[in-house]
């Protein structure tokens, strides 16, 4: 796979970032995709701020190569967890869910290379002003929560690519290595996988939310909660849920008080929990290794490089 200005700005060998997850990317994840040579990233929205500390420690420890942290602004803990990971001197943040301008100079300002994750060209324009250094441009395919548009990872890529000079990873469906080369055939710069990762073996989801990730197809989910804050979610039990929520006219924030992505993804719970994954997860058959994964994606990387070329 090639070098680009994002491994280039990174400091990786692959441009391949690991997206930081809620309640799936801890230590264990995060530092094995680091040492495959991939961007591994600690997800601190399910984090509270001595327990990030703890996974940062951790990190350290297990790799020495670049990781980051995923930090989503809206989070009550984000302004401790910032001090955090100033204090860890972690070196690369990707900020997501809030305005870019919230922390960026702060974090700029104590030396760190800072990311966001957009779903659309006008926010990748105000992270561009807000001087960020790379985005992540998320499709509506990617599970977990989303942009309200609906624009897809295929429409949206060569859109940024026109609109915005800053390195850029895609996101959003991609879990193979003929996809890898597809978004830098359409000009970004790595991409960002998500649901390929939560299923692998360092992750910390629970095995009844990797089993659904297995079982599932390309139709097992669906994007909800637009009015308050989409998410793309399987089609459990929840999901019904909140269908008959939204039509009665129901208190959705109230339907959500009961940390139901905790209750999905982490303690197994495929009854009352949310399980957030990608409509990607059709394709994901197996629960691999994270080394395994990166040999399936420099493997099909290569097979389809050479399939383009002709050789
Ligand atoms: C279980 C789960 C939790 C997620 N949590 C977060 C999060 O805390 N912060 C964030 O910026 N993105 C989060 N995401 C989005 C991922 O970082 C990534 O951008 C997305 O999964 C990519 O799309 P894919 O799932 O199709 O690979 C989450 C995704 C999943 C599947």
């Amino acid at each position: 796979m090639k070098s680009t200005r994002l491994t280039k700005l990174l400091g990786i060998k692959y441009p391949i970032i690991q997206g930081g997850m809620v309640w799936v990317s801890g230590y264990k994840l995060a530092s094995s995709v680091s040492n495959e040579g991939g961007l591994g990233v600690l997800g601190a929205g399910s984090m509270k701020p001595e327990l990030l500390k703890k996974h940062i420690v951790k990190c350290k420890s297990n790799t020495n190569k670049p990781f980051a942290v995923n930090l989503p602004i809206f989070s009550s803990y984000s302004q401790a967890q910032i001090e955090i990971i100033i204090e860890e001197k972690v070196a690369i943040v990707i900020t997501s869910a809030g305005s870019p301008k919230k922390y960026t100079q702060r974090l700029k300002e104590a030396g760190i290379i800072v990311g966001h994750v957009v779903p659309s060209v006008l926010l990748a324009k105000k992270c561009e002003d807000a001087g960020v250094d790379f985005i992540v441009a998320e499709g509506f395919e990617a599970g977990g929560h989303n942009g309200r548009d609906e624009t897809t990872t295929l429409c949206l890529i060569p859109q940024i690519k026109e609109a915005i000079q800053i390195p850029f990873a895609a996101a959003g469906g991609i879990a193979n290595g003929s996809q890898v080369l597809a978004c830098l055939a359409m000009g970004a710069d790595g991409v960002q996988i998500g649901t390929k990762f939560a299923c692998s073996k360092e992750s910390s989801a629970h095995e009844n939310y990797k089993d659904e990730i297995i079982k599932a197809n390309e139709s097992h989910t669906a994007l909800v909660l637009k009015s308050l804050m989409p998410v793309r979610i399987a089609k459990t039990n929840f999901y019904d849920e909140i269908l008959i929520a939204e039509k009665k006219g129901n208190d959705l924030a109230e339907l959500l008080g009961k940390g139901r992505a905790k209750q999905g993804i982490f303690e197994g719970n495929l009854k009352q929990g949310e399980l957030e994954f990608g409509q990607i997860s059709g394709l994901i058959k197996v629960c691999l290794s994270v080394q395994e994964i990166f040999y399936q994606l420099k493997e099909e990387y290569k097979k389809s490089l050479n399939k383009v070329v002709g050789v």
